[in-house]
């Protein structure tokens, strides 16, 4: 268990469960197989973001949930992306939690960074011709508004939830 999985683990914001088959060298796999949420802590690079994508569709082919695959995708992606370009530290860490919802219809998504000190805004200016704030108006738009950000004291999650 890594020092940060231990953290959230503790904050109760993220379980730690597994999958088998991790790429080699990208995400870190907590836990074993089968699971109900699998949690990943990834190199701070954008090169974490195609690996990332991998993961989270082969969750979902494993729950019965491939059909979300493109929404859930999208909000990962916008996600993680702001967790790399926008969260700030001088170690930063990112990790992401996939999980299934309790009715089995639908999957919670986390990313995990280390900054505290910058949160997520929607709708940050500019409108419809901006060339940056969109993507949580993307994560707004296949999440049905059900998103949001959970402020710890050593970092945050924020989170979305995509559901049939
Ligand atoms: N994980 C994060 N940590 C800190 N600040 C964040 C985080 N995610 C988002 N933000 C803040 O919220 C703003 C809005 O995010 P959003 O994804 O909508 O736009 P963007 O990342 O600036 O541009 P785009 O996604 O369109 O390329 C960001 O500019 C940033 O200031
Ligand atoms: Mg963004």
């Amino acid at each position: 268990m890594t020092k940060t999985t231990a953290k959230y683990a503790k904050e109760g914001t993220v379980a730690e469960h597994g999958m088998p088959s991790a790429p080699k060298g990208m995400g870190r796999v907590f836990g074993p197989a089968p699971a109900e949420a699998v949690t990943y802590r990834w190199d701070p690079f954008p090169s974490s973001v195609p690996a990332a994508r991998r993961q989270l569709r082969e969750a979902l082919r494993g729950w019965g949930l491939a059909d979300l695959a493109d929404d859930c995708v999208l909000v990962l992606t916008e996600l993680l992306s702001n967790a790399l370009a926008h969260a700030h530290g001088p170690d930063p860490v990112v990790s992401t939690r996939f999980s299934r919802l309790a009715d089995g219809c639908g999957v919670r998504i986390e990313v995990h960074d280390s900054d505290t000190a910058h949160v997520p805004v929607r709708d940050s200016g500019g409108g419809a011709d901006a060339e940056r704030g969109r993507g949580l108006l993307l994560v707004d738009a296949c999440t049905a508004r059900r998103w949001g950000t959970v402020l710890g004291a050593t970092g945050k999650a924020v989170w979305g939830e995509v559901a049939r």
